[in-house]
């Protein structure tokens, strides 16, 4: 049985409708942390002019390739293996990237792979998209989510929420120039970087 992440079920209506706006231009997307895929599935159903990229780790591949195998639309390709550590990305360039909720299980040095990653792989116009819970001025956006990342660095010292001041310096190292920073459902957020054609 495929695995269905509730808050996926819950999130992806908000996403799609911001996402509708933000990709409206591009024509392809890398996603990164495809997770169950419903994203993705969701997603590639409803921006029918795009092709969407699915990626995750190797361990989690088949449960992926399943899902997008039998719920799959025909502009939603079979996942590829993308550990954002292992550079370069075995990908082409694309217009867009896309990740949920990564950005606090990955290592603070995954993250800068991750912003090292897209710099390499975005085209020019292009956009990242990224969806998850952060800081801002080092103070929470809510009590649960000061409860959550205690929980995240209790498993794991090295996650954690991220602060959005530490992402925006990456960001701006990558050539993205900050965009829009949405305030989504359940006190998270969908930050838009926009790499500009150069001049
Ligand atoms: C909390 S899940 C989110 C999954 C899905 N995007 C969602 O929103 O439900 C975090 C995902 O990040 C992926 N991930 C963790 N480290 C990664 C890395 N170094 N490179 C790529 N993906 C990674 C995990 O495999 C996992 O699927």
């Amino acid at each position: 049985m495929l695995t269905l992440a509730e808050a996926c079920e819950r999130n992806k209506g908000p996403i799609l409708a911001v996402l509708t706006g933000v990709f409206a231009a591009s024509r392809s997307v890398l996603e990164i942390g495809s997770g169950t895929g419903q994203h993705a599935v969701h997603f590639a159903r409803h921006l029918t002019h795009l092709v969407w990229q699915p990626s995750e780790l190797g361990e989690q591949l088949v449960p992926l390739a399943e899902r997008i195998r039998l719920e799959g639309s025909p502009n939603l390709r079979p996942p590829i293996e993308l550990d954002v550590r292992r550079q370069p990305w075995p990908v082409e360039a694309v217009d867009a990237v896309f990740s949920a909720n990564t950005l606090h299980i990955m290592a603070w040095d995954a993250v800068e792979d991750f912003f090292r990653g897209v710099r390499a792989v975005l085209r020019a116009p292009g956009v990242l998209c990224v969806y998850g819970p952060f800081r801002y001025g080092g103070a929470y956006t809510s009590a649960s989510n000061a409860e959550f990342d205690r929980f995240l660095r209790q498993r794991d010292p090295a996650s954690g929420i991220r602060d959005f001041e530490a992402l925006a310096r990456l960001a701006r190292a990558a050539g993205l120039e900050p965009a829009a920073d949405y305030a989504m459902p359940a006190n998270n957020q969908t930050l838009v970087w926009r790499r500009p054609v150069p001049e």
